[in-house]
């Protein structure tokens, strides 16, 4: 499994500090908000990840990270000319993904969540992840069966037919390129994540699972405020004390890491 954070975006609720820097760079309480997704997904046991960054600050990015090797991981890089929405990683990746199944995490999502469970049975098809919310209307709101089997999601709906919000993690199988170029931009010139979803929701593929812990989508200044607030209460993130390493076990590392 590949992993991809989507760390590009305008980030313009968040003007005007994001003028003069990127969102995902910005402090969440001590660490730079991308490590959170970064964490997210090294716990899940990935590590081939493509971070997905804007034109503007995009060598920060490679300042603060790297290669991978102080995460145990190996980073790959590309720029995203302009924001075009959240499927267009899948194209921009096509290289990197190659013939895998590939974890989408977005670059201002924090989860407490470990989904390293869900990436290891991951077969085939598409998997999101919900979370009860208590403003379900706000998010792509998700309705499905006791199996996990998705029967519809809606963007922001007036009447959410649930209070299950579909989280900033995805999980997709080896087709997941193919599928977007078949998709056309919506009314807003965009590349929609719900559209992909819905060509595996058609095929019978596509299934959900509720996560435990928090999870915050630190795009505001409210939300990031609540997530500094919550990241300094429970000391998460990668751990700072002792770098290089992670606070996660690192099992093995299959391929040499390239340098
Ligand atoms: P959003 O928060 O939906 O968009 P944004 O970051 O541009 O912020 P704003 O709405 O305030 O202008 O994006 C969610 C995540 O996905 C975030 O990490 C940015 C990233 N993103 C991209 O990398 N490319 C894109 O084309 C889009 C739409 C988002």
């Amino acid at each position: 499994m590949k992993g991809i954070i989507l760390a590009g975006g305008s980030g313009t609720r968040l003007h005007p500090i994001t003028k003069v820097t990127s969102k995902q760079l910005l402090p969440v309480y001590n660490q730079p908000m991308i490590y959170f997704p970064l964490q997210t997904l090294l716990t899940a046991g990935i590590r081939d990840i493509l971070i997905i960054v804007a034109p503007d600050h995009s060598g920060d990015f490679v300042n603060l990270l790297g290669s991978g090797r102080q995460f145990g991981a190996r980073f790959a890089y590309e720029v995203q000319d302009k924001p075009e929405g959240l499927a267009q990683a899948f194209l921009i990746g096509e290289d990197f993904i190659g013939k895998d199944d590939a974890a989408m995490i977005l670059g201002d999502n924090i989860f407490t969540h470990d989904f390293s469970a869900s990436v290891k049975s991951f077969r085939y098809g598409a998997k999101i992840f919900v979370k009860q919310v208590p403003d379900a209307k706000r998010f792509g709101v998700v309705e499905f069966d006791d199996k996990g089997k998705v029967i519809s999601i809606e963007e922001k709906p007036e009447i959410p037919k649930t209070n299950y919000a579909q989280t900033g993690f995805y999980l997709y199988d080896k087709y997941v390129t193919d599928y977007v170029k078949t998709l056309k931009p919506s009314k807003r010139g965009e590349l929609e994540i719900v559209d992909l979803n819905k060509i595996y929701l058609e095929k019978g593929q596509l299934t959900a699972e509720l996560i435990q812990g928090d999870w915050i989508d630190a795009g505001t200044f409210e939300s990031l405020y609540k997530a500094s607030t919550i990241v300094r209460e429970n000391d998460l993130g990668i751990d700072l004390e002792t770098p290089p390493t992670v606070k996660v076990e690192i099992k093995e590392v299959k391929k040499p890491l390239a340098m």
